[in-house]
């Protein structure tokens, strides 16, 4: 299939471009590089030895998404383009909405224009809110506590009644736990711009000495050790499952968890990469970050079920695959200062 990838230059987008070369569809990138970076595409070429097609574009401008979707025959959309900074949205609220759903309303206007039917959506599973877990695709979902959660529940929302009332575009929803881990190259993962929100890439440029320590949000959670529990996945098998996701669309409407189904604690992480790679990550307790909540992990027996896809690796090779990359990722240090 040819297949429209946006936010392909991105982080879980490019190591999805990947799989989807892989596994023998071609791959048409649309990418703003407002959080990625133009070299990310060389590198999936080089990686991929194969060539994929790349418009430095922003997918919430509707004039952009035709002229892509005039030039080319596409089978299949799957939208990762979106910011995903959680206090970035409590800041600025209007650019998150307008950036995360807008672009997802130009894109399945696009799909409906243009007879595309088969459209993968990025969500999250913050989209659960505080409900019990592990999280079920079924379950009501609650209020997030940020504007970029908000935006992942209003995307799905959109998403479902434009499918619902069109029986030839096919829609899947991927609920994606915690992304951690890099491509076994080495060449790509994980960079983000500034100081790192999430607890991997803290950890790899802690270990790496461009940051003194590491700040533990909370140890005072009910959890197995106080710190918060989450569904770590790796990106590749994230990455292999929106493949699987698009293989498998079939008529409307799918929603899927993809995470592991386990949970790990923020100091079973820390331990877990510290004895596989050799290396001190020294950190401290804080208090509870706002909006953080104690377990996030999934049910993953419906994505195992009805697309026959499970993750494959285990939190060893996450912290394994993150801390390669970030060795070889010759970045400038950054000059931040703690405390
Ligand atoms: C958050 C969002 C999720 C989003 C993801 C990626 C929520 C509830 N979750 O996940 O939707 O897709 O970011 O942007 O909005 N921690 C520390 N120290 C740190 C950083 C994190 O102790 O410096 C702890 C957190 O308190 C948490 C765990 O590590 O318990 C994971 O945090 P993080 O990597 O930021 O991901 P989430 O908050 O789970």
């Amino acid at each position: 299939m040819n297949i429209l990838v946006t936010g392909g230059a991105g982080y879980i987008g490019s190591h999805t471009c990947i799989a989807l070369l892989k596994a023998g569809h071609d791959v048409i990138i649309a990418d703003n590089l407002s959080n990625s970076k133009r070299d990310t595409i060389k590198k999936i070429e080089s990686i991929s030895k194969k060539e994929v097609i790349f418009y430095e574009v922003d997918v919430s401008c509707e004039k952009s998404v035709n002229n892509i979707f005039s030039k080319h025959i596409i089978q299949g959309v799957i939208h990762f383009a979106s910011f995903k900074a959680i206090g970035e949205s409590v800041q600025n609220p209007l650019e998150y909405y307008y950036n995360n759903v807008v672009s997802t309303m130009v894109l399945i206007k696009a799909c409906e224009n243009f007879g595309v039917g088969k459209f993968v959506f990025s969500s999250s599973a913050t989209v659960y809110g505080n409900n019990e877990v592990p999280f079920v695709e079924s379950m009501n979902l609650l209020p997030t506590t940020n504007p970029y959660g908000e935006t992942k529940v209003m995307s799905e929302r959109i998403l479902i009644d434009v499918a619902n009332s069109n029986p030839y575009l096919s829609v899947s929803i991927l609920r994606y736990f915690n992304p951690v881990g890099a491509h076994e190259s080495g060449l790509i993962g994980e960079s983000p711009n500034g100081v790192p929100n999430n607890l991997m890439p803290y950890i790899t440029q802690v270990a790496k000495g461009k940051l003194k320590k590491l700040s533990v949000f909370g140890d005072d959670y009910s959890t197995i050790d106080g710190t918060g529990v989450r569904d770590y996945i790796h990106v590749l098998d994230l990455a292999d499952g929106h493949v699987a996701a698009l293989e498998n669309l079939i008529e409307g409407v799918h929603i899927y968890n993809l995470g592991t189904g386990k949970g790990t604690s923020v100091l079973e992480l820390i331990k877990a990469f510290e004895e596989v790679n050799l290396v001190e990550v020294p950190y401290q307790i804080c208090g509870r970050r706002p909006g953080d909540i104690d377990s996030c992990f999934a049910d993953v027996s419906k994505v195992a079920r009805e697309l026959g896809w499970r993750a494959k690796r285990d939190l060893l090779s996450m912290c394994r695959d993150a801390w390669e990359f970030e060795k070889n990722n010759q970045e400038i240090c950054l000059n931040v200062s703690e405390e």
